[in-house]
């Protein structure tokens, strides 16, 4: 079975941190996660699969741990890594911004061909995301603010889609 990174950024003990320690729930002992705000490029390196979370934070942007890391995530070789992203927001505060985090990590990575796990836009209610890419999610939208009661299924629905379309 491949190694699985899970590299999230947000707030400590926040809401992306618990995704990130669900995610590695699901995945089980061979899944490890990674704050980006202590993590390096060679902790990139050691993964087939990485999984990457971020908060949106400010007005449509990564959180500020992600600004700093997101060099050093582009500097690793990624062109024969799968790749899967998730991104936190809240729909009703910032429904022309929603989870546009995870837009931003997806525009600002190479090889995007390698990232897996896209999802329906169904279900939530929002003007505009730069996640949204032909209609649908880049990666997995989780809304904790307003729609925490969804937040268990979704991931645990998307670690079974990510699972099957990256063969782990
Ligand atoms: C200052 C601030 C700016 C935010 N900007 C956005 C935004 O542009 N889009 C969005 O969907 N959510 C936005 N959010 C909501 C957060 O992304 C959401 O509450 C998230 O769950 C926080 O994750 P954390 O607890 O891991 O930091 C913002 C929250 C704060 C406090």
């Amino acid at each position: 079975m491949s190694e699985i990174g899970i590299f999230f950024g947000g707030k400590d003990n926040g809401s992306t941190a618990k995704v990130a320690r669900k995610i590695q729930e699901l995945f089980g002992a061979g899944a490890t996660v990674h704050n980006v705000s202590t993590a390096a490029k060679h902790d990139v390196e050691k993964y087939d699969f990485l999984v990457l979370g971020t908060a949106a934070w400010g007005i449509g942007e990564m959180h500020s741990d992600w600004e700093r890391f997101i060099d050093k995530l582009i500097e690793a070789d990624l062109s024969k890594k799968k790749i899967a992203l998730f991104g936190l927001g809240d729909q009703k505060m910032y429904p022309e911004s929603f989870v546009d985090g995870m837009g931003t990590i997806f525009c600002r990575l190479p090889y995007k061909e390698n990232v897996v796990g896209n999802t329906s836009t169904r279900g939530y209610n929002f003007y505009y995301s730069t996640a949204e890419k032909d209609g649908k999610f880049v990666g997995l939208a989780i809304d904790d603010d307003t729609q925490a009661e969804f937040t268990d299924k979704r991931i645990k629905d998307w670690v079974k889609q990510i699972r099957k379309e990256a063969s782990i």
